[in-house]
């Protein structure tokens, strides 16, 4: 529909009706939907400052303002909207009756959007939260001014574990391990005492990219019974520079409130890696002392609450954080054995319809493949059976074949970490500490 006459006749309309907010915000909206970001944000604007909660005109400014590369106002305007109408549903106009000084905003489910800044919230109390919502865009975006750390958890995502070591495949020495330095002390809290193991600092799983690091942190909660919540690093520190402190606190905070949970940090060299970049700043030590002062739990009580992190490249990890009572385990997570690759293929391959299939042909031809590489093998397969089902119209079971091609077409992705690897097994391995990775590294060259 061409929408220059429409929009002519409401200016027209509004020449003669200018106090006509109802139409004014509608006019904003089709000048936004016809590119014209920059009048429909002035339209907007006029509505919001006769009637500041029209809800209509606040979702239509904040898309005005996204268009114009204003996200900290379109956010502005997004969160107002979002106050005064959570269901999303009043798209038309005002938010009907007066509204409270005091709104409760529901924590938010699911997935959180990365690096929103938040404004200052009162202590959490109950189930949602008190919030003192400000009037208007340019008030919300004063108070966001003065405060620049998230005070609840927009970082990561926690949930039920859903899988247990059964679940990880083959990898018995890693299982073994886990089992005595961290499971059987945490589930044991006698033994626990006797053998004077404390349950201060965590583990660090690390190496090779796709090899399961994850996936073991995942299976450790579910066999504690604990929630799982992942947080990448990297995300803390880039959120604000400068207020990653808070945003740990309020992480380890989030953690405790769900326990028991094992708070699981991903990228722990992250940490290491931008020191360059935090050190003028001094940031990058208030994080690590953050980190080391939440890891001991000083203040605050850490029963039921299990701190892992795990790295692809633990040379850049911070070694302060590396001492004892600290990160102080690791254990190392090589790509997958012949046992674990054909379970991994199991795994990838349950619930669809498969043909004959000889697994352990297949893991045997997957050498040097990670648990990432398996699985896109597993998918590849997958899609070829689909498209032979769609052009015969009916289901064709993968093949051993299509597996053998999917093989044959996936490259095992981790050649350039076993490089650099090498190099400090090699060059960097005064303390022991890669006595595994080269030893690992000499057999397979062999
Ligand atoms: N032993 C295993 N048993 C079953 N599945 C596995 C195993 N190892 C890895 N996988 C599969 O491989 C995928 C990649 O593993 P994961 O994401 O845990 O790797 P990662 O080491 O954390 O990788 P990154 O370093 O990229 O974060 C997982 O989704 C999982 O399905
Ligand atoms: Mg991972």
């Amino acid at each position: 529909m061409a929408l220059d006459p429409v929009i002519a006749a409401l200016q027209s309309a509004l020449a003669a009706a200018p106090d006509n907010h109802a139409v004014r915000a509608h006019l904003a909206q089709l000048l936004l939907d016809d590119g014209r970001a920059a009048e429909a944000m002035t339209e907007a604007s006029a509505v919001l400052a006769a009637e500041p909660d029209h809800v209509g005109a606040l979702r239509t400014a904040a898309e005005a303002a996204s268009a114009s590369g204003e996200e900290a106002r379109a956010t502005a305007y997004r969160r107002l909207a979002d106050a005064l109408d959570p269901s999303g549903t009043d798209v038309g106009g005002a938010h009907p009756g007066p509204r409270a000084a005091t709104e409760s905003v529901p924590s938010r489910p699911g997935p959180p959007e990365p690096a929103r800044p938040e404004p200052a919230r009162p202590e959490p109390g109950g189930d949602g939260f008190a919030l003192a919502m400000p009037d208007t865009a340019d008030e919300l975006l004063d108070e966001w001014s003065g405060t620049d750390a998230l005070s609840e958890p927009e970082v990561g995502t926690l949930g039920p574990a859903g899988v247990t070591l059964a679940d990880v495949g083959g990898l018995g020495e890693v299982k073994k391990r886990l089992e005595l330095s961290f499971l059987t002390p945490m589930r044991n809290p006698a033994l626990r005492a006797q053998f004077g193991k404390s349950l201060r600092g965590g583990l660090m799983l690390w190496g090779p990219p796709g090899c399961g690091k994850t996936f073991i942190a995942r299976a450790l909660a579910g066999e504690l019974g604990a929630t799982f919540y992942e947080v990448g690093l990297s995300d803390v520190l880039d959120m604000y520079i400068g207020s990653s402190e808070r945003n740990l606190r309020s992480i380890f905070d989030a953690a405790r409130r769900n326990r028991p949970c094992l708070l699981f940090f991903d990228e722990i060299d992250a940490l290491g890696q931008k020191r360059s970049q935090l050190r003028h700043s001094g940031a990058m030590r208030g994080v690590v002392n953050q980190m080391l002062s939440e890891l001991d739990g000083a203040t605050t009580d850490n029963e039921g609450l299990f701190v892992l992190a795990a790295s692809n490249h633990p040379w850049d990890v911070d070694s302060a954080l590396l001492r004892p009572g600290r990160f102080d385990r690791s254990v190392l997570v090589l790509p997958p054995d012949l046992p674990a690759r054909e379970a991994i293929l199991r795994f990838h391959l349950r619930g669809r319809p498969t043909g004959q299939l000889d697994l352990g042909k297949l893991a045997k031809a997957t050498e040097g493949f990670s648990g990432a590489d398996l699985a896109l093998v597993c998918e590849q397969a997958t899609e070829a059976a689909m498209e032979e089902s769609m052009g015969c119209g009916e289901v064709r079971p993968i093949t051993h074949r299509q597996l053998v091609d999917a093989v044959s077409s996936v490259r095992p992705s981790i050649g350039e970490w076993v490089e650099t690897a090498r190099n400090y097994a090699l060059y960097g391995n005064d303390s022991g500490a890669y006595d595994e990775l080269a030893s690992w590294l000499k057999r397979r060259r062999r």
